[in-house]
């Protein structure tokens, strides 16, 4: 049976009560802390930048994936391994050398990952796949949490799981945006590895017990 990492996204947690917030991501079942950095050219918003990510790194106990939706992520790469970033993941449409972006990451010890656009085909990774640790397919356009999930995603996975398979990658499939326990198990039985979830676990009455029924749910 295969295990399901589930991701929540401190996008929509209460900045206010951040440590709060990943204190009860700790005590949780979720695998991974997933955290979204945008700089405001890339995506139309602000989230937060260092001081704040260097707080969260500070108390979380979960692999720290960092989602960068910011232009020239290159310049960064040192700086968020630092901060403490196990997986650095940038944007195909921010990228012009991506396989020297892609060396960079790793060569800093880190886990590097791709996030595609809805618009963005897994054609383009054809070349390249080998080379990724993970690919983040956006089901929404990335820049805000509580967006609805684009069902293209599903055909996308599918695709990206034959390039996998076809080229022998051991690359992970994750998928962020608009994830429920209403689409969480067909996008895991399409291929999704990594589920991120923000809105869905943030906003419920008990986002504990949230991620344990999605775990229930998946594992089987
Ligand atoms: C969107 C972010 C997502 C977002 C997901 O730009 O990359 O990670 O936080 O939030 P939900 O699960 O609410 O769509
Ligand atoms: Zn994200």
């Amino acid at each position: 049976s295969k295990n399901t990492i589930i991701a929540p996204s401190v996008l929509a947690a209460d900045f206010a009560n951040l440590q709060r917030d990943i204190e009860m991501i700790n005590n949780s079942q979720a695998d991974w802390f997933h955290i979204d950095i945008m700089d405001g050219v890339f995506v139309p918003n602000i989230s937060f930048g260092m001081p704040v990510l260097e707080a969260i790194t500070r108390h979380t106990k979960k692999t720290v994936d960092v989602h960068l939706m910011i232009v020239n992520p290159d310049q960064y790469i040192k700086t968020f391994k630092d901060l403490g970033a196990d997986i650095l993941t940038v944007h195909y449409e921010a990228c012009t050398h991506l396989h020297r972006t892609l060396q960079a990451i790793k060569a800093q010890g880190m886990k590097a990952g791709v996030a595609l656009n809805p618009h963005t085909s897994i054609d383009l990774l054809e070349d390249v796949i080998n080379d990724i640790d993970m690919v983040c397919i956006m089901s929404v356009n990335p820049g805000f949490g509580g967006q609805s999930f684009i069902e293209n995603t599903y055909a996308k996975v599918k695709k990206l799981k034959d390039l996998i398979t076809r080229k022998g990658a051991s690359t992970l499939i994750e998928i962020d945006g608009g994830v429920t326990n209403k689409n969480a198990v067909q996008l895991a039985e399409a291929g999704a590895d990594v589920l991120v979830a923000g809105s869905f676990v943030f906003g419920a009455k008990d986002p504990i017990q949230t991620v344990a029924d999605l775990k229930d749910l998946l594992a089987v």
